[in-house]
């Protein structure tokens, strides 16, 4: 029997954009070597006004839109950031004040860039189990707040915003990979990697909110392999062919790290979504973001296969594989 089903999708962004010429004036850094290393050319910085909160609300609001369903109807959200409005309570808690939907179960989810494949694994068991109908599964980040802008190996690289989804529980008759449906979910950790991607700060440590720390080539070597090998897993566990793939929709952190993966893999590059050369790296955003470009874009369409794919801090890693 298949998971959940997407019915609905939205996303939000900052208005401000920046562009890599006008960080090439606060850091020692280019044009040329931000789009020849990455591919991203600019992303969007959350003004004063703008939070988590409010972009993840916006993004919810816009799903709920393209789904045709009210707020009253959804009762769980599932939130994925490391970048929260407070330590606490939960950002999705804020969100569900904000739509106007009590009662129900509101939480966050912390894997940093894998954190949407994670919520939306999570938000797919309890549906399944019936603790809830429908709900929200939002990635929404302003990391622009975390960033060292000293630091040009880092600040150069992410953005600020925030994707959704509506999820329904499946329902009676769901079933076969025809069907609409997360077919299958693989998610994984290595805590033994931390220090090659983290934040040095944190309420129980430093008592300060900290900055992101990379040690890019490392992260970048083990993206690949990671990601290669978790979206195998869930071809091998769904029985399906990286041929029949529609369309992948990955984590954008690098577009040289999309390109080497779907190569592995042998998947056409003109079925990975790229958003990065617009958002950059938006964390636990930008999946739900890049998929939300790409249905109103026209590509993704009902009945396509899509695979999702993220890895980030800690390291975590996860793909799903979906029928839209
Ligand atoms: O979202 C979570 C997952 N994150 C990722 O997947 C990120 C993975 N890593 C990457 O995407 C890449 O490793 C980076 C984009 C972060 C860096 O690209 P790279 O090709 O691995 O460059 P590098 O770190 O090896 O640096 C090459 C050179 C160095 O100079 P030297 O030592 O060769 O003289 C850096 O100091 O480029 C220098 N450099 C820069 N130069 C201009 C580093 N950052 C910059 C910069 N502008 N912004």
């Amino acid at each position: 029997m298949n998971g959940s089903r997407i019915i609905g999708t939205g996303s939000a962004l900052p208005r401000r954009i920046v562009t890599n010429a006008e960080l090439a004036e606060r850091v020692d850094t280019s044009d040329e070597w931000i789009v020849e290393r990455t591919g991203i050319r600019q992303r969007h910085i959350a003004e004063k006004d703008e939070t988590t909160a409010t972009l993840a609300t916006a993004a919810a609001r816009a799903a709920l839109a393209d789904a045709g369903v009210d707020a009253a109807s959804i009762g769980l959200i599932v939130l994925a950031t490391a970048t929260p409005d407070n330590t606490f309570p939960a950002t999705a808690t804020k969100v569900q004040a904000a739509l106007g939907c009590r009662g129900g179960i509101a939480f966050d989810v912390a894997a940093v860039c894998s954190g949407f494949l994670y919520a939306l694994a999570t938000a797919d068991s309890l549906l399944r189990t019936g603790m809830a109908q429908r709900a929200l599964v939002i990635g929404a980040e302003t990391f622009s707040r975390i960033l060292d802008w000293e630091d040009r190996t880092t600040c150069v690289l992410f953005g600020d915003g925030a994707g959704a989804v509506v999820l329904e529980a499946p329902g009676a008759d769901a079933g076969g990979s025809d069907a609409p449906g997360i077919l299958g979910t693989r998610l994984h950790a290595d805590g033994a990697c931390h220090d090659l991607l983290y934040v040095d700060g944190g309420p129980s440590t430093t008592q300060t909110v900290g900055h992101v720390r990379m040690r890019g080539p490392e992260v970048f070597r083990h993206a690949v392999v990671n990601l290669s090998s978790v979206l195998k897993e869930v071809l091998e566990e769904t029985g399906i062919s990286s041929d029949e793939i529609d369309w992948v929709v990955p984590h954008q952190a690098n577009a040289r790290i999309l390109d080497a993966t779907a190569r592995k893999l042998g998947i056409s590059p003109d079925k990975v979504v790229v958003t990065v050369d617009r958002h950059a790296n938006t964390s636990a955003a930008s999946v739900p973001l890049a998929l939300d470009t790409a249905r109103r874009d026209g590509r993704i369409k009902p009945g396509d296969l899509v695979m999702l794919e993220a890895m980030g801090g800690g390291f975590t890693w996860g793909a799903s594989l979906i029928r839209m």
